[in-house]
């Protein structure tokens, strides 16, 4: 006989959040805006591992989006997403209105410093800001013992652990790793912007990372070129693939690692298909 999955409970304001975390023991945070993929999953699924209870926030940040971005069209469904939680036995999502994660003018805000304003940071003015001022929020609402992050993610998970570390938060940062689709695209809320052919062009993204990796031995600037020459060639694709950034960078700083850098680094791509703009990395050792 199957048994029917037990639905989370929704908060969808700040006092109802507060009233039912009381009942919550040991608590682990996956902090997302929704429109959850298996990338997501496997969040949670890292969550459950860590904690007694699961809480997912479903919360489109604006502070995080620059004009000219998708915050309106970045997709929302929250009917969805309390399913896929149901169906991981999250305990409670929280679910606010901008109203009410911003009742007033957001004056007081985290400055994520000089590791904010490199790569994501450069090409998003203000990003960095806006994710670690909602996390900070999100953190003091929930007041999780556990968070989750993904990898995907690498930039914001590094300052996120920052943040924590510079700013002493309660808070145990646990990583998770990057998942992918069958076709090797890193699963995003943003890949259902692209069509099957930009989606094609997009795969381009993981083959760079994939052929930097498989170039390590040869150090940082056989890395990177090995990289660049797959999207070289995909720029001349169609669509093409317009790149952003691709980088070498120190795991803790983010700052580039020099020609005869050995340990551990990432390599990391930005770039547009069409509209959309996708991100990557791949932790690698040298
Ligand atoms: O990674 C995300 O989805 C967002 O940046 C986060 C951490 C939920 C903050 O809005």
């Amino acid at each position: 006989m199957s048994h029917p999955i037990p639905a989370p409970a929704l908060a969808r304001t700040p006092e109802e959040l507060g009233r039912l975390r009381s009942r919550l023991g040991r608590v682990a945070l996956v902090p997302t805006m929704g429109a959850l993929h298996n990338g997501h999953r496997s969040l949670i699924a890292a969550a459950r591992e860590h904690a007694d209870a699961v809480v997912v926030s479903v919360f489109v940040n604006p502070l995080q989006f620059g004009p000219g971005e998708d915050y309106e069209r970045y997709p929302r469904d929250l009917d969805a997403d309390l399913a896929v939680c149901a169906e991981e036995g999250v305990a409670l999502v929280f679910a606010p209105s901008v109203e009410d994660m911003y009742p007033g003018e957001q004056i007081v805000r985290v400055d994520p410093g000089p590791m904010g304003a490199v790569l994501e940071g450069a090409s998003r003015p203000g990003f960095f800001g806006g994710v670690l001022t909602v996390v900070n929020k999100l953190f003091n609402l929930v007041r999780p013992d556990i968070a989750v992050f993904g990898q995907k993610d690498a930039q914001q998970l590094a300052l996120v652990r920052r943040m924590v570390r510079d700013l002493n938060m309660p808070v145990t940062v646990v990583a998770a790793p990057t998942m992918r689709d069958p076709d090797n695209l890193a699963s995003s809320s943003r890949n259902a912007y692209l069509s099957p052919e930009e989606r094609r062009s997009a795969l381009a993204l993981s083959r760079a990372l994939l052929a930097g990796a498989d170039a390590s031995v040869t150090g940082p600037v056989g890395i990177l070129s090995a990289a660049r020459a797959v999207l070289d060639e995909a720029a001349q694709a169609t669509p093409p693939v317009s790149v952003d950034y691709l980088a070498l960078v120190d795991a803790g700083t983010f700052t580039e690692v020099a020609a005869d850098h050995r340990g551990d680094a990432v390599l990391l791509v930005a770039a547009w298909v069409g509209r959309t703009r996708l991100i990557d990395n791949v932790p690698l050792t040298l």
